[in-house]
């Protein structure tokens, strides 16, 4: 097995945007800046924020963070939505997800001026903002020259929005794609599991590239690939204490395979991309 390391690509990106933050603070401009919305007291999303803080830091990017208490009213959220839309100092905007329940997720992500939506999650946004879950994959892609002209994909997925978007990046590529949607199988009967399992199966078998985003520990072992197959990995679950891909990293390790690890893998990139956008919306508004 080939495990690619995403951390030194991720780091490779950082390198990158650095030399553009660079350029930016020698020509004595304003760095670029991204807001971010935090609403409650979730644990992992006050995590991931102070990370996304953290890593802006080493990449020459300001952060604002607008923090709102658990139970605010989502007029109070659109109001800063608004101010943000308009403030000429934000160049870019992040509300970080899951929301709290009362609060209306589609109506607050529309809310943002698209031109300013750091995770490339509206629809109308611009073509150089890209979802950093798909730009991590396409530059996997690239940094192990893999070459998609004629080859086929295999897209395990629970979520029909996500797999479709994937779908329609790779597609882009000459890539055959096959989506498999396993969309609520932890909950379906032991025959049902066993017959969505061996379609899965059989379809990631022919497949040169494997992208699965399920959230099912280990569910892609060494009868799932042929040789020379690329595993992307997305997945990522908790089994006790320890975190876990989609992709059976033991079982997988005596094949000819390449594979993106949890953790280690797409993880690391996804921040990195982030700030790829932060920095690509920064130079669309200052042309
Ligand atoms: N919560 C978990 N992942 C993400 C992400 O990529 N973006 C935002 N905004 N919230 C998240």
């Amino acid at each position: 097995m080939f495990v690619i390391d995403g951390k030194s690509i991720a780091d490779k990106v950082q390198d990158e945007i650095v030399a553009e933050t660079l350029k930016i603070a020698q020509a004595g401009e304003s760095r670029p800046n991204l807001a971010i919305i935090l609403i409650g007291e979730r644990e992992d999303s006050k995590l991931y924020v102070s990370l996304k803080q953290r890593e802006a830091v080493k990449v020459g990017i300001d952060t604002n963070l607008y923090k709102f208490e658990e139970d605010a009213k989502e007029e109070e959220i659109l109001q800063a939505v608004g101010f943000l839309n308009n403030d000429p100092s934000i160049d870019a905007i992040l509300i970080q997800l899951p929301l709290p329940a009362h609060l209306n997720t589609d109506k607050i992500l529309a809310a943002m001026d698209p031109l300013k939506d750091a995770d490339g999650f509206l629809e109308n946004k611009p073509d150089y903002v890209l979802s950093p879950v798909i730009a991590s994959i396409l530059r996997v892609l690239s940094e192990i020259a893999f070459a998609p002209q004629g080859k086929t994909a295999c897209i395990l997925h629970n979520s029909e929005i996500f797999g479709q978007t994937v779908k329609d990046s790779l597609a882009k590529f000459g890539l055959q794609i096959n989506l498999v949607s396993l969309q609520g199988f932890e909950a379906k009967s032991a025959d049902e599991q066993k017959k969505l399992f061996l379609s899965a199966q059989a379809k990631c078998l022919s497949a040169d590239l494997i992208v699965s985003a399920l959230g099912l520990p280990e569910f892609i072992d060494d009868t799932f690939v042929k040789d020379g197959a690329v595993i992307i990995d997305i997945g990522i679950s908790k089994v006790e204490g320890k975190t876990k891909g989609d992709a059976d990293f033991e079982a997988l390790a005596g094949k000819k395979v390449w594979l993106t690890p949890v953790p280690g893998g797409i993880g690391p990139m996804t921040i990195a991309m982030l700030f790829k956008n932060v920095l690509a919306i920064y130079q669309h508004r200052k042309k």
